[in-house]
């Protein structure tokens, strides 16, 4: 989003056009960004033998996948669902990661049906895989690290009390089902956890696969995970990608000349890749006064961008319909029957109804968190491409509503 001629605007297209054509609540994503993003990636890791699996549960809609898959990255699923909306793109199952939690052996099997790589995930399941695929399967495990790390509770996912991967500590137990089974384990995996800032983590966690590696004969891969931190507020500090990528490079060398191969380093950006691409823009409808402060009322919430509650995400919001003028301390709140606050306090130049205003960092998990609670429709999508806004997504009518209920007549 850059300010050309008095406007907000993402590759010359004023922003104020995309809603005034598209409606509001829109999502608009810069496919620019994205491809620089990726490619800061790469020339972080230039010097490794890096494959990007795009975490496809950040942004979903098949253009953004196609987008990606023009970009030479690889794909990270974690639903059968998601493998499907993967291979419906183009992707060829070789390029697809399914790293499913908690899912039944019958998802799993469906996977490996369709040729994808499959990420074991708990003890159990690897038990089944070897009695069902012996070493006729290549397969890669998940483990989990325990180490405490990422933005909040909720996102952080690689301590000893999280339901992900299987406990480092669980190794030796791994190492058996493995040789009864001969498995044919050609990756292990980390994830550790998501806003991850510190180059000394991914260090940390590096060190711990390598650690498990070293008990492995036949990898060809390592995978990172994801969780690379952006930046949400301005003046944020975001992991140093070069600094994690010269860091990491190194030990991961060195793990491969200890190794005697040369493996493929691979990571699963989701935020990293998608999320500073995307603006929610929405229409003021209200500016609302009670003693204590002075609301904006907007024509989403919760059900469109739940990151603010669930979390207590920040997300910048900007009134993109004034660029002078003074600015106004307030709260801005969504239209559900709930407490939905987006953005609390905040100093932004004042609003009149009828305003529009952006929120910043809504490309991942912003839509493919998005629900219909209080029956509200689902919002569109728009992706600018080539200096072109193209509409990716229409948004929901009331049809969408009813699609699938079940009317009894009663
Ligand atoms: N790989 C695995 C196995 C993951 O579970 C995740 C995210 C990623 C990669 C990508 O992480 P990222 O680079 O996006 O941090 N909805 C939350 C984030 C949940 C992330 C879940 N797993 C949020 O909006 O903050």
């Amino acid at each position: 989003m850059t300010i050309n001629n008095q406007q907000y605007q993402i590759q010359g297209i004023p922003m104020l056009d995309i809603a005034k054509e598209f409606g509001t609540p829109v999502y608009v994503y810069d496919g620019q960004k994205i491809l620089d993003q990726v490619e800061s990636l790469k020339s972080a890791f230039s010097s490794a033998n890096l494959k990007i699996k795009y975490a496809t549960k950040a942004l979903s809609n098949i253009n953004i996948l196609k987008l990606m898959k023009k970009a030479g990255t690889g794909v990270d699923a974690v639903s059968i669902e998601e493998v499907h909306l993967c291979l419906h793109v183009g992707y060829a199952p070789s390029e697809i990661m399914f790293t499913p939690n908690c899912v039944a052996f019958e998802e799993i099997q469906e996977a490996v049906g369709l040729g994808v790589m499959i990420n074991i995930d708990n003890i159990p399941m690897l038990e089944h895989f070897g009695t069902h695929y012996g070493n006729t399967v290549p397969v890669c495990i998940r483990l989990n690290p325990h180490i405490l790390a990422g933005g909040n509770a909720k996102i952080s996912v690689g301590h000893i009390d999280s339901k992900f991967g299987i406990s480092i500590l669980q190794v030796k137990h791994v190492l058996k089902i493995v040789e009864a089974h001969t498995l044919n384990v050609i990756g292990l995996h980390i994830h550790t956890g998501s806003d991850i800032l510190d180059a000394d983590v991914f260090l940390k966690g590096a060190e711990i696969l390598f650690d498990a590696a070293r008990e492995f004969r036949d990898l060809k891969f390592l995978d990172f995970g994801g969780g690379f931190k952006v930046g949400y507020k301005e003046g944020d500090i975001t992991t140093d990608m070069q600094d994690v990528g010269k860091k990491v490079s190194a030990a991961f060398k060195a793990f491969c000349t200890e190794y005697g191969r040369e493996l493929e380093i691979w990571f699963e950006p989701g935020k990293f890749l998608v999320s500073e691409c995307g603006y929610l823009l929405v229409h003021a409808n209200v500016v609302k006064s009670t003693p204590a402060s002075t609301f904006i009322g907007v024509d989403t919430g919760l059900n469109h961008l739940i990151r603010p509650m669930m979390y207590d995400a920040y997300h910048g919001v900007v009134n993109i319909s004034k660029l002078d003028g003074p600015e106004r301390v307030y709260t801005i709140v969504g239209y559900i029957c709930e407490t939905d606050t987006i953005a609390a306090d905040r100093k932004i130049k004042e609003v009149k109804e009828g305003d529009i205003l952006a929120i910043k960092n809504a490309g991942a998990y912003g839509f493919s968190m998005a629900s219909n609670y209080n029956s509200r429709l689902r919002p569109a999508e728009v992706l600018v491409l080539d200096g072109k806004a193209h509409l990716i997504r229409k948004r929901e009518t009331f049809e969408d509503i009813l699609r699938h209920q079940v009317d009894l007549g009663i």
